[in-house]
């Protein structure tokens, strides 16, 4: 009676349709037209040389920065017409981010830094707790719940602002480059903390110009030459 094979249909947590941002008015556009869709559960490097649009198109996707033409959709949700107010909270609950320079608040603790984007979206602070524990014990970073950021290595830093991001299962990671300012250990570390969250089934969409990173990360490439999709190849790195 069942069938053997149901149709599957594939969850998008991006789409991007016609999409171009002009920072002015004059030229071609930065980034597009494009068109892009992201499958759930994806790991999707972008690179491309300075100045191809890798970070307008993850600021984009982000809702940090609105399209010129054409419409963005991450989760479900149309995001280039939402108010600041709307995107704002949008960002907290289901966009995660992870940035070059980690952005760790220095005066809160490691563990303080982790449940602040919990708070932040209304969870009680014994539960934001839990979750932040939780994370620390993941990535290995529990002894140091206590410390501030300032005393810890850049590698260490770097995973806290991976747990952080995490804390609200955000719908889609979106990291710039996470090991640009790493040492070649740190990186790696980094490096196989994202192919653990992409195994675990984690939407990621990271931003390299670092190929051997985005090969061992990605299940997928795009590469951007002049706010062009130069080429967009699925690969099997990872599985
Ligand atoms: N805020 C901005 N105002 C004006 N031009 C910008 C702005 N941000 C980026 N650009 C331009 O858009 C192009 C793409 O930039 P960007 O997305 O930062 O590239 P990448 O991250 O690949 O280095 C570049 O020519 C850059 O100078
Ligand atoms: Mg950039």
């Amino acid at each position: 009676m069942t069938s053997p094979t149901s149709p599957t249909t594939t969850t998008h947590v991006i789409e991007l349709a016609g999409v171009a941002k002009r920072y002015d008015s004059a030229g071609a556009p930065a980034l597009g037209p494009l068109d892009l869709a992201v499958a759930q559960g994806e790991a999707l490097a972008v690179t491309g040389p300075s100045g191809s649009g890798k970070s307008t198109l993850l600021n984009l996707v982000a809702g940090l920065d609105r399209p010129t033409e054409g419409t963005v959709t991450v989760d479900g949700r149309r995001i280039d017409r939402l108010s600041e107010h709307a995107l704002a909270r949008f960002r907290r609950e289901r966009i995660g981010m992870v940035f070059q320079f980690f952005n760790l608040l220095d005066d809160l603790t490691v563990a303080d830094n982790i449940q602040l984007p919990a708070q932040l979206t209304g969870t009680a602070r014994r539960q934001a707790a839990a979750r932040a524990g939780e994370l620390m014990e993941l990535l290995a970073i529990q002894k140091h719940a206590r410390a501030y950021p300032g005393r810890l290595s850049g590698g260490e830093r770097q995973r806290v602002a991976v747990a952080r991001a995490l804390v609200n299962r955000p719908a889609l990671l979106l990291a710039d480059e996470p090991t640009g300012a790493l040492d070649t250990a740190s990186g790696q570390d980094v490096r196989d903390l994202l192919v653990d969250l992409h195994r675990g089934g984690q939407t990621i969409v990271l931003v390299t110009h670092d190929l051997a990173l985005a090969e061992a990360c990605a299940s997928r490439s795009i590469h951007l030459v002049d706010g062009h999709l130069a080429l967009d190849t699925t690969v099997e790195a990872v599985r």
